[in-house]
């Protein structure tokens, strides 16, 4: 049993908690960019599709599994799912629950690291007299370890070290006093910054402080469906990623919340208070800002230029620029509050991703909170550092490739079968309802039975065998290629390959060497921590073992 005392201060703050996990920087950076590069308003239709058959039953199938668990004593996955499971091998599926949340903190603090420097950068007026160009250029300097304009050596290694101090001092004060305190503060103030933001991107006027375009266009660029989209299986993986991404399911981390939850409390209210709180930060502020403020300024043009690179090009080399359009005050104000939101989002989200780490050394191996803490703090310097040093060789990337896109898969699709298979529905939905706020309508029990599990496998295997050009027709007739962005590929390593066998400038072919090298050295290494982990969970077993062993002699 679990000499683990942690709990919940309030249900309030087990909800800020729960939503702070999910709101982060992917709701405004990752999203209305995805919605960009998937057909517009046509993408909400999967999205909300995907949101509803695989993101809600999922919240609600780690919620039960978390409280399930946290009666016997378990914080982790890798016990959770023992206790749910008879074969042995569930605590090894466990495993994913610890590492995924290890591995996207490694680059999603280093990236939470940027929001702090920014915050500080834009009060400082770095920005303030640079163009476009010039604060795109800032960006790649900061990324390559150039000294900034603040003149510290190392800055993105400072402020780094900075972010994940502050992870490990909050972590280490425990879920009522620190995890719960940083949510009440931060999700407040998220949502207040963010509705002067959107407010701000809905209000844009051609012709006011340089804008070429009312705000209405870039609400109609991200918005206008386009149909003929909908039914590529390309876009519905994109609208699962997101899903998955963006509750922060598949990770491991509801379960470990969810086990400091009594067992009679309700998770049914709570889970879905948790999971629509995010998806309005998502949907309606998510997409008030970074579009509509980038093409009112820049124009439809430009954006989809500058969308290509992803959120962070909009986000980090484009913004901080726009801002100050609205004058220097104002500039140095709204930058402030767009990555102070960022970093509070970020912070949330990656106080969580510590909490399966820190309750599998309490719970296994009798750590006190503060030592847990810090190990969690080291472990994430030591594996991000690759990210922040080779950020220009493809690292981080990798790391939000494997652990933060296909591991949530994998996971999701076996806790599902687990839960509704192996464990069993009718217990499941038991535990789902027992002591719940409100009726879930009973069609949920079929969904979560049947069509969440066949929607992950169907993810799952679009994903790994993903069609050449996304042409899925092709696909189906007969001439099925895989593209390089599927798992497959991804795995051999078939773009990168293509691209040097295709290179002819020695510089070039020189960077995508190295890009491959580190590529495979990072994956290396993600796999060595995971095997690390599972070793660890083997010696608890044993450990587990011996003491039931001593216990019946006694
Ligand atoms: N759910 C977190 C985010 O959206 C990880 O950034």
């Amino acid at each position: 049993m679990s000499a683990n005392k942690e709990s919940w201060g309030s249900r309030l703050g087990l909800i800020l908690a729960m939503a702070g996990s999910a709101v982060g920087l992917g709701n405004f950076l990752r999203f209305p960019v995805q919605a960009v590069q998937n057909g517009g308003g046509a993408f909400i239709i999967p999205y909300l599709v995907c949101f509803l058959v695989i993101g809600i039953p999922l919240l609600w199938i780690e919620w039960a599994m978390g409280r399930f668990g946290g009666k016997f004593g378990h914080h982790s996955t890798p016990f959770i799912l023992d206790t749910m499971g008879k074969n042995r091998l569930w605590k090894y599926i466990g495993v994913f629950g610890i590492w995924t949340n290890i591995a996207i903190a490694a680059y999603y603090c280093y990236l939470e690291s940027w929001t702090l420097s920014y915050m500080l950068h834009s009060l400082l007026g770095t920005f303030s007299g640079l163009d476009q160009e010039g604060v795109a250029a800032f960006f790649d300097s900061y990324v390559n370890l150039g000294t900034s304009t603040l003149g510290i050596p190392y800055e993105p290694i400072v402020f780094f070290v900075i972010c994940l101090l502050l992870n490990t001092y909050f972590l280490s004060l425990g879920l009522a006093k620190g995890v719960e305190r940083v949510a009440k503060v931060g999700m407040p103030l998220l949502i207040l910054f963010g509705i002067f933001l959107a407010y701000k991107g809905l209000t844009v006027t051609a012709g006011e402080n340089g804008a070429i375009h009312d705000s209405s266009v870039g609400l109609n660029y991200l918005w206008t469906p386009d149909y003929d989209e909908l039914w590529s299986p390309t876009v519905w993986l994109a609208a699962a990623g997101q899903i998955f991404f963006t509750l922060a399911v598949g990770m491991g981390t509801i379960h470990c919340y969810a086990a400091y939850v009594s067992p009679k409390d309700d998770i049914a209210l709570s889970a879905m208070s948790a999971g629509w709180m995010n998806e309005f930060v998502e949907v309606v502020l998510g997409s008030a800002i970074l579009i509509p403020i980038s093409i009112g300024y820049l124009g439809i043009d430009r954006v989809t230029e500058l969308v290509k690179l992803g959120g962070l090009g909009l986000g980090f080399k484009t913004l901080p620029y726009l801002f100050f359009q609205w004058g220097d005050v104002l500039g140095a104000l709204a930058g402030f509050m767009w990555f102070s939101l960022l970093f509070f989002a970020g912070i949330t989200s990656s106080l969580s991703m510590g909490t399966p780490w820190i309750g599998f050394l309490q719970d296994e191996f009798n750590w006190k909170l503060r030592p847990a803490a810090l190990s969690f703090g080291l472990i994430v310097l030591v594996l991000g550092m690759p990210t922040v040093l080779f950020f220009n060789y493809g690292v981080f990337d990798e790391y939000d490739y494997w652990a933060g896109t296909v591991s949530l898969v994998v996971f999701a699709l076996f806790e599902s079968i687990l839960f509704a298979w192996v464990f069993g529905i009718d217990k499941g939905w038991r535990e789902i309802n027992a002591g719940a706020d409100i009726r879930i309508p009973v069609f949920f029990k079929f969904i979560i039975k049947f069509v969440t599990p066949m929607l992950l496998l169907w993810v799952f295997v679009g994903s790994l065998f993903t069609p050449k050009d996304n042409d899925w027709s092709a696909a189906f007739n007969g001439n099925w290629q895989l593209d390089n962005n599927s798992i497959v590929r991804k795995l051999m390593n078939s773009g990168l390959k293509e691209q040097l066998a295709n290179a002819v400038n020695p510089v070039e072919i020189e960077r995508l060497q190295q890009t491959l090298f580190y590529v495979n050295a990072s994956r290396v290494l993600l796999v060595l921590v995971f095997v690390g982990i599972a070793l660890l969970v083997y010696m608890a077993y044993k450990k587990r073992v011996r003491v039931a062993r001593l216990q019946e002699v006694a």
